[in-house]
């Protein structure tokens, strides 16, 4: 047997092993003083057992008993006399230092091991805790439930109606027959069996005579629908309150006072009221009704756009043909109504430059309003 090819094989086996041994991830480096040499593992691996099996693996095939080492050593004896000796001790330097190796790479690979068990079980008191996002009221809402809380002390109830009307409800028994000018602004989204969408809570005035009979106060907040294109002032469906108050004896003056009262409780006792004719065709005397800025107070200023005047919405004494629609007897009841804008409203009082920002359910800008 050729003890230098017996030799220059084994170093062969060694490289080999190095080879492998780089390939699993491991850097070798050679130790600053000496000759010594260790494995550092390169990379932190979450498969820090797997990796210590296919080390151990590693070692065996290389030195363990079946390994081609091994046999090398079993055939020392065949090699020449002279060169013996040192054949034995070459291949002893090998399997020590495979074996050297070897054992560096474990002590790497434990290492990682323990400090990801470790992080991984480790408490940080210190870290923030994560707070629940509280959901809250949509402004809205928020809106409605203040008008609603001032309408109910002054002795009105809340109706919640339907927003699926006949054109009865919609327009006829509210004084606008088929053919009426004041249909075609308020024509709305019809279904194919003649439902429509409502275009005005003014329909609720109906409902509830009807439900209620006379005297009957209330008022009714909801959406209504209109065939609008949307623009920073117009949403296709949008939000009213409809007030009604029918007994024996109301008057205007009834009328006006409560919206006095009503601005007073909303934006402070300062507040003024200003009643301007109009015409609506569910009541006679009509009135738009504008309330004195809250901002300004009268001079002017950007939420008023300078006028000292904000606009509130449409009033007026209740037609006597509404309340006959409604099987009131006009001769021995006379009510009043209105209608307000609450979105319009919630945008003034925010500040608002684009009424769709309140319909587009973008939290950024919802959260504003805890
Ligand atoms: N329904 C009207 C509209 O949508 C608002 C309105 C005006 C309601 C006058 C009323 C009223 O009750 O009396 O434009």
């Amino acid at each position: 047997m050729n003890y230098e090819t017996e030799y220059q094989s084994s170093l062969a086996l060694e490289e080999a092993f190095r080879r492998e041994l780089e390939a699993l991830g491991f850097r070798i480096v050679r130790q600053p003083h000496g000759s010594d040499e260790s494995a550092d593992l390169i990379a932190t691996t979450p498969h820090g057992e797997k990796l210590m099996i296919e080390l151990k693996n590693l070692e065996s095939r290389y030195v363990g008993r079946k390994s081609e080492l091994a046999g090398k050593k079993k055939s020392i004896r065949d090699v020449p006399e002279e060169w013996r000796a040192q054949f034995a001790q070459q291949l002893q330097a090998i399997e020590a230092r495979i074996r050297h190796l070897a054992k560096t790479s474990g002590t790497a690979v434990s290492l990682v091991v323990e400090t990801a068990g470790i992080e991984r079980e480790s408490l940080d008191v210190t870290i923030p805790g994560r707070r629940p996002r509280a959901g809250h009221l949509h402004p809205i809402t928020l809106m409605r439930q203040r008008i609603e809380d001032i309408f109910v002390s002054l002795g009105y109830a809340v109706e919640d109606d339907r927003e699926i009307e006949t054109d009865f409800y919609n327009f006829d028994a509210l004084n606008i027959p088929e053919g009426h000018p004041a249909r075609e602004p308020q024509d709305t989204f019809y279904t194919t069996d003649g439902f429509a969408l409502r275009s005005q809570t003014s329909t609720v005035q109906i409902h509830a005579m009807q439900r209620r009979g006379a005297p009957v106060r209330m008022i009714a907040p909801g959406r209504v629908f209109r065939r609008d294109t949307p623009d920073p002032t117009h949403n296709p469906m949008f939000y009213q309150v409809e007030g009604l108050c029918v007994d024996r004896g109301i008057t205007m003056a009834h009328l006006k006072g409560t919206l006095a009262e009503f601005v007073h409780r909303l934006f402070g006792p300062e507040t003024k009221t200003r009643f301007r004719p109009s015409y609506f065709p569910f009541t006679e005397p009509s009135a738009e009704v504008d309330y004195s800025c809250f901002n300004c107070g009268g001079p002017g200023c950007r939420i008023c756009k300078w006028s000292g005047w904000i606009e509130l919405g449409g009033s007026g004494m209740v037609h006597p043909n509404v309340l006959r629609a409604a099987n009131v007897d006009p001769d021995e009841f006379t009510g009043f109504a209105f209608g307000l804008g609450i979105d319009r409203t919630c945008a003034r009082i925010y500040e608002l430059d684009d009424i769709r920002l309140l319909f587009e359910n973008d939290v950024r800008f919802l959260e504003q309003f805890r």
